[in-house]
């Protein structure tokens, strides 16, 4: 499975990718990374796993879905078959993104359709929930709204702070996106409706 991942900062769930590529779970090659921000991690990452990177600066088009119509023609042109994003800090245009539906996820640090959106670990802590987790979705027009494929959940210890949630879920999302990766590449999930996702065929 040809892969490219997109991505906006510091790229440790990328990083946990190549890692699970590179131990032999992982059955995909990665083709490319594309970053909105010059000096994401990310890309630093990318090009010292040998990986193909580019950069699109939003100042440099004049509306969003410049941007995104933009952004899916390198992406084209790199022929991947998937797309991950792996905090990727951007609204992607539903018209422009559509083409890719079923073939693109996401990881939200939350336990979707709860928090979708930015401060997911604040706002877990400021409710009292008692658990915590991530989430890899299917990316639809819907903000952190595609059909949920798998989660993580963690239990919020008294005492935790938002750094310290984030950081404990951050090792479960390392462990979440390869495995849901690996299922893609398996060719063990689809989306059969906008809302319903399959697994080996059943839903
Ligand atoms: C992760 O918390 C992910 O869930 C969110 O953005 C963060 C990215 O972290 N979408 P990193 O750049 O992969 O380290």
């Amino acid at each position: 499975l040809r892969v490219a991942v997109l991505a906006s900062g510091r790229g440790s769930n990328l990083q946990a990718l190549i890692a699970a590529r590179d131990a032999g779970g992982l059955p995909v090659d990665f083709v490319a990374v594309g970053s909105d921000k010059k000096d994401a991690g990310a890309l630093q990452l990318a090009k010292d796993a040998g990986i193909p990177t580019f950069t699109l600066n939003p100042k440099d088009f004049a509306t969003r879905r410049d941007f995104d119509v933009e952004l899916f023609r390198q992406l084209d042109a790199t022929g991947a078959q998937m797309l991950v994003l792996a905090g990727f800090m951007r609204i992607i245009d539903g018209e422009a993104l559509a083409p890719w539906v079923g073939r693109m996820i996401n990881i939200h640090p939350s336990l979707l359709p709860k928090y979708r959106g930015l401060h997911t670990h604040r706002r877990a802590l400021e409710a009292g929930d008692a658990e915590h987790g991530a989430s890899v979705h299917y990316v639809t027009a819907e903000l952190d709204g595609g059909p949920v494929i798998a989660q993580a959940r963690i239990v919020i210890q008294p005492g935790d702070d938002e750094a310290q949630l984030a950081q404990r879920l951050l090792g479960f999302e390392h462990q979440l996106l390869p495995a849901v990766l690996t299922l893609m590449a398996e060719q063990r999930l689809t989306l059969i409706a906008p809302d319903r996702v399959a697994f080996n065929g059943k839903a």
